[in-house]
């Protein structure tokens, strides 16, 4: 499958070491946040990146209030609420309605939108510690219950999130719609206007025209972004109603790619996988940009030891061992903080 696998072992083992010395502060890895028109795949497109089929999803207003998914790294795999602490959901069945009774509760049971987040952890061994965040769509027009200054709110609650310099912007539009008009886009553009953190992503492939394509899109000639594009196709919804599953959703992407006239030529830098694999890259480089940091406070907790340890020795340590040990340790984290530095910067070719 895909998903960001790759990158598990290595945040780990600088988690582990960080977060054994608190006061090294931790990667604080980037949020990511999902946005887009309704309707435009923003469920879809996460529920690739966690690799489970857990969301509520639909043709209309379904996303209404923000869900900010925490993934954790955990031998156990379960699901927990926030709002439900304590109860570990073990069936995506569940998870799915419990979203969408909160919604209800809160936003109420009509088309209202709430800009209170709901918060769902996700506990399994195959994810990497990081947040993605869910977010209902800009609304131009109100509908049923919404109230008529819907746009504001919906696009407030948007860049509430993304503007946060902190988070990477998984800006979505589908392919059927003019990329120009994209709402996400141009919100993007606001917040980040030198692109250094919105990655474009294109869904509905195959939604569009007989006898057009997206290359052009695609290949950055329509629209300038600086990390670029990649082209999608998430499930449809009659392949939601028929439970098709995420993997042969996948391996149905591929197909579509690889045998399609326009796009088997640059099938490599498309699809869902591809779509990982970049934000894969741009975690990366975040840690990357961080290291130096970290490194910088290891090596002043080292020396701060040293010193309290030079002053409880010539005071109250009378002869006993307990000094050099917990020096001992001090270096050999900040030994081991720093090989696995050395680790990560090797493994990491991306300029
Ligand atoms: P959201 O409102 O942006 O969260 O969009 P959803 O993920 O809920 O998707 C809206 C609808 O579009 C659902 O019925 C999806 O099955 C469908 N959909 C999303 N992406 C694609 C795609 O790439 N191709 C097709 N055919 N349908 C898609
Ligand atoms: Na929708
Ligand atoms: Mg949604």
């Amino acid at each position: 499958m895909t998903g960001l696998d790759d990158l598990v072992p290595i945040v780990n083992r600088i988690q582990d070491l960080v977060i054994s010395n608190a006061s090294c502060g931790s990667l604080d890895l980037p949020q990511v946040v999902v946005v887009g028109a309704q309707s435009s795949g923003k469920s879809s497109v996460i529920e690739l990146l966690v690799k489970r089929d857990f969301l509520p999803r639909g043709t209309g207003i379904v996303t209404r209030r923000p869900l900010a998914i925490t993934l954790i790294n955990d031998k156990e795999e379960y699901f927990e609420f926030l709002h439900l602490k304590g109860e570990k959901l073990h069936s995506v069945d569940d998870v799915r309605s419990e979203i969408e009774k909160e919604t209800f509760r809160i936003a109420g049971p009509d088309k209202g939108i709430s800009r209170v987040p709901i918060s769902l952890k996700v506990h399994a061994p195959d994810l990497l510690d990081l947040t993605l965040v869910d977010l209902p769509g800009v609304t131009k027009v109100p509908v049923g219950d919404q109230p008529a200054d819907i746009e504001k709110q919906t696009k407030d609650l948007v860049f509430e999130y993304i503007s946060n310099p902190n988070s990477i912007i998984l800006a979505i539009t589908p392919a059927n719609q003019d990329i120009v008009n994209s709402e996400s886009l141009n919100l993007a553009r606001i917040v980040d206007p030198q692109g250094k953190r919105t990655l474009g992503v294109l869904t509905k492939l195959d939604l569009m025209d007989q006898g057009t394509d997206a290359v052009d899109v695609l290949s950055g000639q329509t629209y300038p972004l600086k990390l670029g594009f990649v082209g999608i196709v998430n499930r449809s919804q009659s392949d939601v109603i028929n439970r098709k599953s995420l993997s042969d959703s996948i391996e149905a992407e591929k197909r579509f790619f690889s045998m399609h006239p326009s796009y088997r030529a640059m099938a490599g830098k498309l699809g869902t996988a591809y779509l990982a694999s970049r934000l894969n890259q741009l975690l990366l480089m975040h840690i990357r940009n961080k290291l130096p940091d970290l490194r910088a406070k290891v090596n002043s907790l080292v020396s701060q030891t040293e010193r309290e340890l030079h002053r409880l020795g010539a005071n109250s340590f009378d002869g006993n061992d307990r000094g050099p040990l917990v020096l001992t340790v001090m270096l050999n984290f900040a030994a081991r903080f720093n090989a696995s530095i050395e680790g990560t910067t090797e493994n990491t070719n991306i300029t």
